[in-house]
């Protein structure tokens, strides 16, 4: 059925396979040929992945974990978390440049694992079961009751954590956003959603997830609050 959420995956999709991979490919790698917000949005951004590794590597055994990593993009969490003795993984994305840029990272940096499953999907697709599902800096993309809702099918998924990463709603950022200095170049070929806090963690809350630990990340033109969830019932 095409409705307006439809429509909107369907122009993210566009974008991921088209410019925006190319200028996202540069952003996540160490190419010089970005501009000073891309290479903040970096800075940024590999705070935060870093930030998810710390806190998985307070769990033992995590080879014997499953692992659903969802809106991927280019692996930049996926290697970190193979390097770190995941064994078992889903990597998905909805874009088919991504999971391709994914497959061929993972191999360049001679990574291997007992299972790594590749899906082309909409992350609201997914099916299974993991022991942590992790899905960083995707709901920038969507409106708040569409992350709300990708928020609830994520919690579906998981059978004990979950981490999420998404641009906060705060007035201060709604300011800047309003008159452009927000999101400048990269993002703005998309359109950007600033996201409330509360509504993220209630729709955790309604699956029966509470907030473990959260943190928020910065860096010129990069806002990123990273949250930890656990189920409980
Ligand atoms: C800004 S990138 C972040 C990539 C990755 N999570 C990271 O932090 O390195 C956003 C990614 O979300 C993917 N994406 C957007 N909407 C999606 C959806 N509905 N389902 C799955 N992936 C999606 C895009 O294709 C893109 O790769």
């Amino acid at each position: 059925m095409i409705n307006s959420k439809n429509l909107e995956k369907n122009e993210v999709k566009e974008y991921f396979n088209g410019t925006g991979f190319d200028r996202w490919n540069r952003i996540y790698s160490k190419s010089d040929d970005v501009n000073k917000v891309q290479k903040n949005i970096r800075i940024g951004h590999q705070k935060t992945v870093d930030d998810v590794i710390t806190w998985i590597k307070k769990y033992p055994d995590l080879s014997k974990m499953t692992f659903c990593d969802a809106g991927c993009g280019v692996g930049s969490l996926t290697i970190p978390l193979l390097k770190s003795g995941v064994q078992d993984i889903q990597v998905s994305d909805i874009s088919d440049s991504m999971i391709d840029e994914t497959k061929l990272r993972i191999k360049n940096a001679g990574l291997s694992a007992r299972g790594i499953k590749y899906k082309v999907s909409d992350l609201e697709k997914l099916t299974g079961t993991f022991d942590f599902v992790i899905c960083l800096d995707v709901f920038i993309h969507y409106p708040q009751s569409v992350a709300e809702e990708m928020v609830k099918h994520l919690c579906d998924l998981s059978t004990s954590r979950l981490i999420v990463s998404f641009a906060p709603y705060t007035p201060l950022l709604a300011i800047l956003k309003s008159i452009g200095t927000l999101f400048p170049g990269p993002s703005k070929t998309t359109r950007a959603y600033t996201l409330k806090e509360d509504g993220i963690i209630s729709a955790a809350k309604e699956k029966g997830f509470v907030v473990v630990q959260k943190k928020l990340n910065q860096a010129p033109f990069y806002f990123s609050k990273l949250i930890e969830f656990q189920k409980i019932n």
